[in-house]
């Protein structure tokens, strides 16, 4: 017998072969793997990738949302004063600015926005509040009305304000009340009667005549409450808390001096667009 004979010969051949073909077998399979890894892992960074954008676009998402919500519930805000606290003296004293627009018409402010979060008067105007106030809180009336009332008186005053108006609202006045000397009588009368507290007011009518009136607390003509209703162009608050450290219980001297401060320019402004 040969050695090719030898058929431990063949059967180490056919071994080997079966062992070369397995080793092939793990190569390729070992490179399937390679690539489903790579593919794996390349969806891997896709699926990280899209969530950290997801992740980005959820926080800004919050970011307005809570912005968004801010603004809703905090829709009002103190405006600052046109001039410094002294800038009326002496007609009105620099101390009781400070604390009428910092303590006063701040709290109104705060006030307002507490009573009207997260309801559906969030967001709506003070306008629009205050013309539907019946149907709200006492404290949407008296804190509404503040906030309004005031952010009006700050702005129909002036260091370089007094004189008499002219143009347009000179000459509406003149037909209302006979003369300049006639509103003064009428509004002067109304700041110095209204019992209590409250307000004077130079209003527009829905016919667009000029009318003086007075509200009590802090309400004001543009409230559905309001016994005389209008767009307000001029008012004068006669609480208390306006005057006294100043004036004392000379409500008639804070009257006066108020005429010295009247800025005629915004009034005027004010009666052109309410008309
Ligand atoms: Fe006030």
């Amino acid at each position: 017998m040969t050695n090719n004979e030898n058929p431990w010969n063949l059967l180490f051949v056919i071994c080997y072969l079966l062992f070369v073909i397995c080793y092939l077998l793990f190569v390729i399979c070992y490179l399937l793997f390679v690539i489903w890894n790579l593919l794996f892992g390349i969806c891997y960074l896709e699926f990280v990738i899209w969530n950290l954008l997801f992740g980005i676009c959820y926080l800004e998402f919050i970011k307005i949302y809570n912005n968004k919500k801010v603004e809703n519930t905090m829709a009002f805000k103190l405006p600052d004063l046109p001039y410094a606290h002294n800038a009326l003296e002496p007609h009105i004293d620099e101390k009781t600015m400070q604390i009428h627009h910092g303590k006063h018409h701040n709290g109104y402010t705060n006030k307002l926005n507490a009573a009207i979060e997260g309801s559906d008067l969030a967001g709506k105007s003070i306008e629009d509040i205050l013309s539907g106030v019946s149907k709200h809180s006492g404290g949407v009336r008296n804190n509404g009305g503040g906030y309004y009332n005031h952010s009006l008186f700050w702005s129909v005053m002036s260091p370089k304000g007094g004189g008499t108006p002219s143009g347009d609202l000179g000459d509406a006045i003149n037909k209302a009340f006979g003369s300049f000397d006639g509103f003064k009588e009428a509004f002067g009368t109304a700041a110095k009667t209204r019992f209590g507290s409250g307000w004077a007011w130079l209003i527009v009518k829905a016919d667009g005549s000029l009318a003086v009136t007075s509200t009590p607390n802090q309400d004001n003509p543009l409230m559905d409450i309001a016994e005389e209703k209008g767009t307000p162009i001029l008012g004068l608050d006669v609480w208390e808390h306006a005057y006294y450290l100043n004036y004392q219980n000379r409500r008639p001297d804070y009257v006066g001096a108020f005429f010295n401060v009247i800025n005629w320019d915004e009034v005027s402004k004010r009666y052109a667009a309410a008309k």
